[in-house]
């Protein structure tokens, strides 16, 4: 049972008629649940279907115009653990973006203290126009929970993102919210994620595949359980949506070493998931090389081995983990990974393994360590993997304390 004080705003999208459902699941968890409709959402919902579901009066105006009693959005906020906005226009997320308030639903996001989620809905090109995007990023990067819109067929007969998430997606977003674990608690946790870039010039680079998504999943996965992240990253094309994330953004293997170190000594966790570039140009052209000989030779230097020089320094309370990208001999050149860079565990992907490795939204890994069987996980999304590392990575703190090595 949640049992938590959940406030409901709906907003006026042909969604809203969904939004009676959601009332029911909240009921069901022996939530008490309040609901605030702003004046167009009445036109697709009726506030007595809302207050029979919630047994609670609606609430729509500042005051109630019968007798005059005064709906405080100050009160609402402070009443309510969570503030569920489903659905979420586009007017009404714009708004919530620049911070109008115009109406209670939005006054009270304005005054709400507790953590808010919304639910966006609407017509295809609406939701992918730059201005929505925008609005989405900025509640986003404020700390409000985006329950993303589902794709499928629109009430404008237009089929593409823009459905509201299923009642059952969002009450479950709730659910998991409060029931996180927060077992990484206090935990300073140093992540590096994506390429790097070695300048050859002002128009070239050496570079590779890697998007960034397993080091940000990584991310996102620690900062959910607690921990403060510090998420080194090369370039990439992904945002960071979590209030516990630092992200530092670097370029080449040079600046994403500095940055590393840097935070290395504050960290209790390090995990190694870039693809850093192992060498780069012993020269780094000002001017763009221009194409004379037939034949041109880049000569390269080695970059610095981030994981190998911060495995070096080391102490006996932290935990690195690495990562081990290879296409064959993949479990012996791992166990030489885990020695050379110190690591306490090695993440095994093959480029061998179909839709593990670069840039794919799945991985399939080996979890290869010092005193233990390997470890193999099936093909998963890169999230799950997360949760399978940072799970590991428990399990080898709970070991440590436990006096195992
Ligand atoms: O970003 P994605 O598209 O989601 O793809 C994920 C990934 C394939 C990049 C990731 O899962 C992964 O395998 N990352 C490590 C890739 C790699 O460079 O592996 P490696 O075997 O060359 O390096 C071994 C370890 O040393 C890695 O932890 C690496 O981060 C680290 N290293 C390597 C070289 C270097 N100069 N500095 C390092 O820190």
């Amino acid at each position: 049972m949640l049992k938590k004080n959940i406030l409901l705003g709906i907003t006026g999208g042909i969604a809203a008629y969904k939004a009676a459902i959601i009332v029911r699941l909240l009921i069901k968890l022996g939530c008490n649940v309040k609901v605030v409709l702003s004046e167009k959402a009445k036109h697709f919902i009726t506030p007595l279907t809302l207050a029979t579901l919630s047994k609670n009066p609606i609430l729509v105006d500042f005051f109630d115009p019968e007798n005059g009693s005064w709906n405080s959005h100050v009160d609402l906020g402070l009443w309510a653990d969570a503030y569920i906005i489903a659905p979420a226009t586009a007017n009404s997320l714009s708004k919530m973006a620049l911070g109008v308030a115009d109406n209670l639903l939005l006054t009270t996001y304005l005054s709400a203290r507790c953590p808010v989620f919304f639910a966006p809905t609407m017509d295809l090109d609406m939701y992918k126009h730059p201005a929505t995007q925008k609005n989405i990023n900025t509640l986003i990067e404020r700390g409000n929970i985006c329950i993303e819109a589902q794709s499928g067929e629109l009430a404008s007969g237009l089929e593409g993102k823009g459905r509201m998430a299923e009642p059952d997606t969002i009450v479950r977003k709730i659910t998991d919210f409060f029931e996180a674990k927060l077992d990484f608690l206090n935990k300073n946790v140093l992540i590096t994620a994506g390429p790097t870039y070695e300048h050859i010039d002002p128009v070239r680079f050496i570079g590779n595949y890697s998007s960034g998504k397993m080091g940000f999943a990584i991310a996102q996965e620690f900062a959910n359980r607690g921990a403060n992240v510090t998420l080194v990253s090369g370039p990439v094309n992904i945002s960071t949506i979590n209030n516990n994330i630092n992200r530092i953004d670097v370029t080449s293997a040079n600046e994403m070493y500095e940055q590393a170190e840097k935070h290395f000594h504050n960290a209790n966790i390090a995990v190694f998931a870039a693809a850093v570039a192992d060498y780069m140009p012993v020269i780094q052209a000002d001017e763009k090389i221009k194409k004379s000989s037939e034949n041109f030779t880049l000569q390269l230097k080695k970059t610095p081995d981030i994981a190998k020089l911060l495995g070096e320094i080391k102490r006996n309370d932290q935990i690195n983990v690495g990562f081990a990208l290879e296409t064959n001999d993949e479990v012996v050149n791992a166990k030489e990974k885990l020695i050379k860079k110190n690591f306490d565990f090695v993440v095994l992907n093959s480029l061998k393994d179909e839709g593990a490795g670069f840039n794919h939204d799945t991985n399939k890994i080996t979890i290869i360590s010092n005193n233990a069987k390997p470890i193999m996980y099936p093909l998963k999304s890169k999230q799950q993997v997360a949760v399978d590392i940072v799970n590991n990575i428990f399990k080898k703190i709970t070991s440590i304390q436990n006096g195992q090595k």
